[in-house]
């Protein structure tokens, strides 16, 4: 039985094929309608989303099957005080497979050790968020047309940013990547993160500067400052307008550039650069349904 829980657990060649199945998914949706019909997916959500577990119901709904939402945490067992453990040992019961998202770095690998299904990290923490990554990869993959000799700029909250570590974990293992990390000093990537661009061999630039980036990157990566993870409100207002990505800043942006950034923006990108042909942010979130119809349909052992 296969979980996700770090995006490193799938080998290169399985991303290549979940990229596959879900570009087949794209193009024959058909196909695909009773792949999960009689199985249930359990999402089960202790923070705040509106893409992801939607998302993950959607596209359990596309394969035919069938959805159990946990979107409260409050109005669970989880108030009483019940475990993660315990919670994912009762929810095997019910289901076929759970997706996790807790604000505690590691909920999801606990659930996973406990559970007797699959169980899918949807977010913990600022650790990682490797659902994401997988429509992450697909957009740069229908952008770019693959993974190699990309400069990277990613912008923000890089510190907290548990999609910023996911996507430069699965893009450190591809080739002639350039990481250009944009954030305040306070927001820097956490060391963690950094050694495995440089183990990988990678080349990196830690910046303050949006506009310096600018001209020499193929993707653009925003992220909203984590308000949540912060310690101190002080802190996050003065951070939290750090860059805004407008019109004018794009002026000196290559032709082809992909704007990305997971969602939801706060501030990050100025609603007049959604009509730029740039601006690659919707799509990245319906991306993310059919990566995470793959998803489901590979780690439920379904051709
Ligand atoms: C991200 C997350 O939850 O980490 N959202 C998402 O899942 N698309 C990014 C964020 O909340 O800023």
């Amino acid at each position: 039985m296969r979980h996700l829980i770090d995006i490193l657990e799938l080998s290169v060649e399985e991303l290549d094929s979940l990229i596959a199945t879900a570009m087949d998914i794209i193009n024959n949706p058909e196909k695909y309608a009773h792949k999960c019909d009689g199985k249930k997916l359990a999402t089960l959500f202790f923070e705040p989303s509106t893409r992801t577990r939607l998302s993950f119901e959607a596209a359990m709904y596309e394969l035919g099957g069938n959805v159990l939402t946990m979107a409260d945490a409050g109005s669970s067992s989880a108030a009483k005080g019940e475990s993660v453990a315990d919670t994912a040992k009762m929810i095997s019961c019910y289901a076929d497979i759970i997706a996790m998202r807790h604000p505690k770095e590691g909920a999801p690998l606990v659930a996973a050790n406990n559970a007797s299904i699959p169980v899918i990290n949807a977010g913990d923490g600022g650790h990682h968020h490797p659902t994401q990554t997988l429509a992450d990869l697909l957009t740069i993959y229908r952008e770019k047309g693959g993974f190699n000799d990309l400069t990277i700029g990613l912008c923000g909250d890089l510190k907290f940013g548990r999609t910023v570590h996911s996507l430069i974990s699965a893009m450190s293992r591809y080739k002639n990547i350039k990481f250009v990390l944009i954030s305040p000093d306070e927001l820097r990537v956490p060391d963690y993160v950094i050694n495995k661009i440089v183990d990988s061999g990678h080349k990196f630039v830690q910046l303050q500067s949006l506009e310096e980036a600018m001209p020499q990157i193929d993707i653009l990566y925003m992220t909203r400052v984590q308000r949540e993870r912060f310690f101190n409100e002080e802190e996050y207002l003065r951070l939290k307008d750090s860059y805004i990505l407008d019109i004018d800043k794009l002026k000196t942006a290559k032709s082809d550039l992909v704007i990305m950034h997971p969602l939801p923006r706060v501030n990050e990108i100025s609603v007049a650069v959604d009509n730029d042909s740039r601006a690659c942010y919707f799509t990245q979130a319906l991306n993310g349904k059919y990566m995470r119809m793959a998803l489901i349909l590979k780690l439920l052992g379904i051709e």
